[in-house]
């Protein structure tokens, strides 16, 4: 007699536009486990930041929004916006922030459905043990032009130029951060995506995360 899966942890980082998140969501949908997008935390602690006029530098502000943090928040609109993003990378270098913000993590990982979190530190910080871990990458131009059509989608029209510009610093500022720094785990798996379609690099995602899992556990085809 078989009983219910066991539940399992998946860990998908990557830079911005990467495709980690469409990916996450989609192995989310095939392996029926819940799904936390992690940057809308960061994000929605920026905005809610923005809301009371502080400035995202500001660390003490920055450490109560978080600690305060609505996460019903997280399903906004304007929690999506370029500025939000920019912001977002921000206030997620200040590390009472990231220790605001882990329980809310861990236990959304610790569920007992499993649980696929993707962001910059989950395979690192938040779930080090996760069954599977991949690290998603795509060129930078790539990751642009991906952005900038994502933006254009929700009505924010940025050149080219501009976007590459504000991943680069992102990514400068993700990377270099002194706490939980993006870094793909030692044990992750990187995915590259630049010459992949959305449903080549679900298919590749689905493929090497399967080969961590036990093979026995149900899920819809590729
Ligand atoms: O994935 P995103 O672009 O929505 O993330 C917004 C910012 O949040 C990103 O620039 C860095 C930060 N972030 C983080 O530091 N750690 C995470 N686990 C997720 C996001």
């Amino acid at each position: 007699m078989s009983g219910p899966a066991p539940s399992v942890i998946i860990a998908v980082d990557g830079p911005l536009a990467s495709g980690k998140g469409t990916i996450a969501r989609a192995l989310s949908a095939r392996f029926n486990i819940p799904y936390l997008d992690t940057g809308a935390l960061y994000r929605a602690v920026a905005v809610a930041m923005i809301d009371q006029g502080a400035l995202p530098e500001n660390v003490e502000a920055a450490e109560r929004a978080a600690r305060a943090l609505d996460v019903a928040l997280i399903d906004e609109v304007r929690v999506r916006t370029a500025g939000a993003g920019v912001a977002a990378s921000v206030v997620s270098a200040h590390t009472p922030v990231r220790a605001a913000l882990l329980d809310v993590q861990r236990r959304f990982a610790a569920q007992p459905g499993g649980a696929i979190l993707d962001g910059r530190d989950i395979g690192t910080v938040i779930c080090p043990d996760a069954d599977a871990k991949l690290f998603v990458t795509a060129s930078e131009e790539t990751r642009a032009r991906r952005r900038q059509a994502e933006l254009a989608r929700r009505g924010e029209d940025m050149s080219f130029e501009q976007v590459l510009d504000q991943l680069r610093q992102r990514d400068a500022r993700d990377a270099g951060r002194a706490s939980a720094p993006m870094v793909k785990a030692e044990d992750a798996v990187e995915l590259d995506t630049t010459e992949m379609s959305v449903s080549e690099a679900v298919c590749a995602a689905f493929t090497l995360v399967k080969a961590r899992l036990d093979p026995a556990r149900p899920c819809t085809p590729c």
